[in-house]
């Protein structure tokens, strides 16, 4: 079961409008869905986003009499256009509730859990081409220490890609579990001990697979556009590129010039299109991290639509 994070926090801002439109770019099993539902009218309408088919697929099933709701299997780089074809051209809140999910992780047969032995894929979206098992067999032992160390932030690197490398000239690398015991070879024993030392590589893999960062890059400026005034944006991040990503498009939409300092007059005729709400991020309370260990690196920024 998915527990949403934040859940108080992010329906209380994103909900401004009762009866008013919404988009849940991430939907998976529906926590932040079920919630808004509650806040809203009849009259009100949710478009339900996710690239995940076997999740969406699950949730429709379990919101089946909610008339207010429309289920879209598709990826959030492209709100715009879904928005187009269905003939929505404003909205009064939109929610990105990054990440991977729980039922994710949970499915054995995905190969997103270190604990679980499946093949090495990962796919949020399974029509994708790219799966884990192409980034680990196929990718050059530097492509693998950037991504390790980047969407990883893994000190142990180098030592991982080499032995990936060395391993897969006899024969590819297939399963989770040996990644797993190829990762624990090429750690030091004390890394062992701490957490578990497969934990910042399976990140990394799959931020790298479902192009996590560059899907968020994509659709934020598209946000703005399709806000109405007063709308809220909504994003909860749980990895540090992530957040920088979404602190400085919304620090960037809230000013009112962007010109390169030093310069004698404004010459980029920038608007500002966004009031920030959260100066610092909002974060997940101790209670809410005990009852849920996955909060623990979650941050909230919200902004509203002028
Ligand atoms: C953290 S979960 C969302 C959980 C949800 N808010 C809840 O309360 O149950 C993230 C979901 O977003 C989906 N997702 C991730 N990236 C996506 C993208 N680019 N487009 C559409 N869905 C995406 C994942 O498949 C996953 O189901």
């Amino acid at each position: 079961m998915h527990l949403p994070v934040l859940l108080d926090e992010t329906i209380s801002n994103l909900a401004v409008n009762p009866t008013g439109t919404y988009v849940d770019c991430t939907v998976g099993g529906g926590g932040h869905l079920q919630k808004l539902l509650q806040m809203l009218k009849p009259e009100a309408r949710v478009l339900a986003l996710d690239k995940d088919l076997d999740t969406l697929g699950k949730t429709r099933n379990k919101f089946n009499n909610e008339p207010r709701v429309d289920f879209i299997h598709e990826d959030f780089r492209y709100l715009a256009r879904v928005l187009a074809e269905l003939n929505v051209n404003k909205v009064d809140g939109i929610l990105l509730d990054l990440g991977v999910s729980s039922y994710q992780l949970d499915s054995q047969d995905r190969g997103f859990s270190f604990h679980d032995d499946a093949r090495l894929d990962m796919r949020m979206n399974r029509a994708n081409k790219l799966s884990a098992w192409d980034v680990v067999n196929t990718y050059s032992e530097t492509e693998l220490v950037q991504i390790l160390y980047k969407y990883g932030e893994e000190k142990y690197a180098p030592f991982i890609a080499s032995k990936i490398v060395k391993m897969r000239q006899d024969r590819p690398i297939d399963t989770t579990l040996e990644l797993v015991e190829l990762i624990k070879a090429a750690v030091p024993p004390s890394y062992r001990r701490a957490k578990h030392p497969a934990r910042k590589t399976f990140q990394a893999l799959r931020i790298e697979v479902n192009d996590e960062l560059g899907a968020v890059e994509e659709v934020l400026p598209q946000t703005v556009n399709l806000l109405n005034e007063g709308g809220r944006l909504c994003v909860i991040t749980f990895h540090s590129l992530e957040d920088r990503i979404v602190k400085r498009f919304m620090q960037r939409e809230a000013r009112t010039c962007v010109c390169p300092p030093g310069l004698p007059v404004c010459t980029c005729n920038h608007q500002a299109r966004l009031e920030i709400l959260t100066r610092k991020p909002i974060q997940p309370s101790v209670t809410e991290c005990q009852h849920n260990p996955r909060a623990r690196s979650a941050k909230l920024r919200v902004a509203r639509r002028i």
